[in-house]
Parts: structure tokens; sequence; C-alpha cells
């Protein structure tokens, strides 16, 4: 640690440059740097306060903190972003067009990254709790691309966060495939099973700069289980238990990958409440606060992740108790927690959370009635594309009852109807697993779309023909509607006949 130049945020910027590629440690606020984005922000705006451009591209694992997405969007500092984002000032500058976006499969990344289908990789900016002098680096909470960003990166600056203990060794597995024509099996059996070692490996001549902090992480908290949250919960438990008992599912079970945000949130929270559920074991990308109370309450056994999203008094808990977590929880880079050699392998029952979904089965994760990006695709393609049972939640209306979450076609497509196995809302569940699209549309209205949107769902299927009995001139007209009146209620069929 002596041999590293101790420096400033705002002295460390000096190694990043307009025009340069920077990576980002992390995954989600988890494992991001702070005080050194921040720092970027602010020199951004010098720099074209004085009439000079200032602007970089930016690899993220996932999503960040704002002060990364955020003070780089407001600061106009961003040439281009890839993948997956959720802070509003730069969804804004996304759908405004200003950041130029690339939204992509997280597993897909790293290796997109060494195969140079992305551009050069110039610096690394990367969060750790402690480096050695030989260039072993401890991530904090969150993994995401650092091994990739660290190898490929002429220059590193470290931000050594002293909020997280040194003690968090052990707790991460870093393995980098080899690349084609090379790659091996990725030696992962069970959730706990390592495939690498413990430390970020980088050229201790790449650190440019360490600098010290001592800062929070910037993880927002979840809102409350309410009725809806909890029905879909219960739904996806008693979905789960059914399809055991009916020999579907191992007694045993099978580990579990869970999507990010609320609702995801409140299905792990049902699940764990459900004990007819075995003691289960997780395979996913986030870990996020119920998986840790689970933990606590004995029924979640391993979780294995790329980030601990957790709200920061569960992350107290956490740190206060390392000893008792410590073999229950490990931490990979997304290229291994998403990759589909694993996932199916591991046979994982996913659950992802659609903005909306089409009667056939179709799912939209992404865009705002078809046109504006709300976060991205995430990992839910990883997952449910190479899923034991796939399984997708939605409430089945959004703003009141004025969308529903159901529509004759999705208005933008993330996941076809040949990945999704299930439908489940707060109306009830869709098993679409071999069925037609008839069937399929039968199942989905009758079980699972909102009844105010029942009838004009059924009416749409009258209307078209095929195989797949869509009416083109219609398959929008839930989406017109809201685009006119705000209200999907007041679709009109009579306007497309
Ligand atoms: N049309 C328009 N808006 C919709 C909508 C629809 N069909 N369905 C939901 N919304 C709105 C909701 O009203 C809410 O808006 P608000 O914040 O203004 O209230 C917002 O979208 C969703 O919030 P919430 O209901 O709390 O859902 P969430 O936090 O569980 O997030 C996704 C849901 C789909 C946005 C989120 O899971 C996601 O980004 N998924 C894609 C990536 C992914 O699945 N990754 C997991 C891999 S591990």
């Amino acid at each position: 640690m002596n041999k590293y130049p101790i420096m400033t945020a705002e002295e460390a910027v000096q190694f990043i440059h307009h025009g340069d590629h920077v990576g980002f440690s992390g995954f989600t606020p988890a494992g991001c740097p702070k005080a050194v984005p921040a720092a970027l922000a602010r020199k951004a705006e010098n720099e074209q306060a004085k009439g000079n451009p200032f602007n970089i591209g930016m690899f993220t694992g996932a999503s960040t903190g704002d002060s990364i997405d955020g003070t780089l969007a407001r600061a106009h500092a961003i040439r281009f972003r890839t993948p997956y984002q959720s802070n509003i000032d730069l969804r804004n500058a996304i759908n405004s067009r200003e950041a130029p976006y690339f939204d992509m499969h997280l597993s897909h990344l790293a290796q997109s990254l060494r195969y140079g289908f992305l551009g050069k990789v110039d610096a690394a900016i990367i969060e750790a709790a402690d480096i050695t002098d030989s260039g072993e680096i401890i991530p904090t909470c969150g993994v995401g691309i650092t091994p990739t960003i660290c190898r490929l990166a002429d220059r590193i600056i470290i931000e050594l966060n002293s909020k997280h203990p040194k003690s968090l060794r052990g707790m991460h597995d870093i393995y980098e495939p080899a690349d084609p024509p090379h790659r091996e099996g990725i030696p992962i059996y069970k959730p706990s099973d390592r495939a690498g070692v413990p430390y970020v490996k980088v050229d201790p001549s790449k650190i440019m700069a360490v600098v010290e902090t001592q800062q929070e992480n910037e993880g927002g908290n979840f809102t409350p289980v309410d009725d809806v949250t909890a029905k879909i919960g219960d739904n996806v438990a008693s979905f789960l238990v059914n399809e055991v008992k009916a020999g579907r599912i191992p007694a045993s079970f099978l580990p579990i990958q869970s999507g990010v945000g609320n609702i995801a949130n409140a299905v792990l929270g049902a699940m764990g409440k459900n004990t007819n559920i075995p003691v289960f074991e997780i395979y996913t990308e986030v870990i996020q606060d119920a998986v840790i109370g689970l933990m606590k309450e004995e029924r979640v056994k391993f979780a294995s992740g790329c980030s601990l999203t957790v709200s920061n008094q569960v992350m107290d808990e956490i740190y206060a108790d390392l000893n008792f977590f410590r073999d229950k929880i490990l931490l990979r880079p997304q290229e291994i927690s998403n990759h589909p050699e694993v996932i199916r392998r591991l046979g994982l029952i996913t659950i992802n959370t659609a903005l909306e979904a089409d009667i056939f089965g179709n799912i939209n994760s992404t865009h705002v009635v078809g046109t504006k990006m709300m976060n991205g695709i995430g990992g839910s393609g990883d997952f449910t594309r190479n899923a034991y049972l796939s399984v997708f939640t939605t409430p089945s209306v959004a703003k009141g009852t004025n969308i529903s979450a159901i529509v004759p076609m999705v208005s933008h497509h993330d996941h076809s109807e040949h990945s999704v196995s299930i439908l489940i809302t707060e109306q009830g569940i869709a098993d679409l697993r071999g069925t037609s699209p008839t069937q399929r549309a039968q199942r989905i209205i009758e079980n699972c779309a909102h009844p105010e949107y029942r009838q004009l769902l059924y009416d749409y299927l009258k209307l078209g023909n095929g195989h797949t009995p869509h009416q083109l001139k219609a398959s929008f007209a839930f989406h017109h509607a809201f685009n006119e009146t705000k209200d999907m209620h007041k679709t009109d069929w009579t306007r497309y006949l």
C-alpha cells in the first residue's frame, strides 16, 4: 500500500482525459467509486466553462450511485454509456438522446470488452476495501466488470473506502474465462463452489493514484410490501410449492435467481415465509435486503451474487456480523453470476419483473410505452433464456388502473414467448409451457389480466387470424389510447375495423 501515490480525488482526475473510455467498478450502487467520479464531473464542468469539450465513454457493471451516473449526466459529460442504469438524470439524458446508450445483456459486457467490440478501456476507477503492494485488490460489496477493466485499462485509480472492512477478503470469487478458442468449462457445480481467487490481480505499475475515502454506499431503500406485491409473492410461492408436489421441481429444490426492484424483493420475502418451500439457495445477480433477512431466519442457506445491493442499515448489519455471513455469501464478476453455462447447469428457477407482457407471452422489461427507456435489460435475458423454469411477474395494472400491463402486443420486445414459462400477476398464474399462442392468450387474459381489461383483450383476439392471431393495425391500440388520453380503458376497436 505504501508504494502507491496517495492523492485527493481532484488530483487523481488528472489521469482522465476528454474522450477517454472509463470503466467503473461495482454493480448497482454497491461497490461503485464515489469521490473520483464526482470530481470528474466537476472537472468536466470546469473545462466546459472554459470552452473546452469534456466527456467520457462509460462502462459500468450495471446501474451505479448518483455520484457516477447522476453527477456525470448533470455535467453533460457522457459521450456514451453501457449497460443497465436507473438514475433519473441519466434516464432523462438517454431519452432526450443527449447521452447515447447501448443496452446489453450484462453477462456479455466483460467479454465484449475483451473482444474489442466496444473500443479500448483507457482508465478504470475502482472502489476497494484493501490493496496490497503486489497489486491484489479486494473489491467492496459489488464486483461487476472489475477484473476485466483492471486488466484492460492503461491507468487505474483506486478509491480505498474504509467504510468497508479489509476482512471482506475471502468473500469474493474472481474468475475470468479465457477467450475462444481457449475457453474451458467454468467449474461451478453448486452455488457455493469457488472457481477463482479472492482478489482482483492488477499490474501495480498501472495504479496511478489511491484516493482514501470513508463513504457510505448510495443504496436506496425498498418500498414496503403492499397488497399487490404481497399477492404476487404468494402466487409465486404457491406455484413453486405445486411444482414440487407434482415432481417437476426436485424435493430438495433448485437455486433461485430473483430480479431487481421492489417486486423482486417482495417475491423473495413471500417465498421465505412459505415453509412448504424447503430452505433454498440463491444464485443471482443482486442480493437484496430480503435475502439477508431470510439468511438470519435460516430460510436461505447460501447466496452467490454479483453485489450486495442492500440498504445501508442492512449493510451495517452484515459488516457487524461478518463471521455469520462469511460462509453464506460469495460475490463474483457479472460474467460468472450471469453466465448461461452455469445458469443452465445449476437449473435455476429465475424470477424477473416485466413492465408489460402481451397475451402471447412476450415480455417488455425496458421501454415505457415502447419509446422511453426505463432502466435496461440487465441480467434478465441472461437468466430467462437459460433457466430451468423462467417466471415473469408484474402487477396487472400501473398508474392506478390506467395502464394494463397485459397488452395485445408488447411495445418493445426483450424476452420472447420462447423463453417465458410462467407469467404471474396479483390476479393469478398463467402456465405457458407447451401451449399454442391462442391457448396462451386464453390463460393470460383469464388468469393474469386485470378484470377491467379482460373483455377488451378478448375482443382483440377476435380481430385477428392465423397461428398467432394479431390484427396488426390494432395491435398497439392500447398504447395509442394511452398516448392520446392517458387511459388504456379508452381503447376503441371500432377505429381499427
Ligand atoms: N407502462 C408504463 N409504466 C409502467 C408500466 C407499464 N406497463 N408498468 C410499470 N410501470 C411503472 C410503474 O408505475 C412504476 O412507476 P413509478 O416509479 O413512477 O411509480 C415503475 O414503472 C416500476 O416500478 P415498480 O412497480 O416499483 O417496479 P420495480 O421496482 O419492481 O421495477 C422493472 C420493475 C421492470 C422496472 C425492473 O425490474 C427492471 O428494470 N427490470 C429489467 C432488468 C431486470 O429484470 N433485471 C433483473 C436481472 S437480475
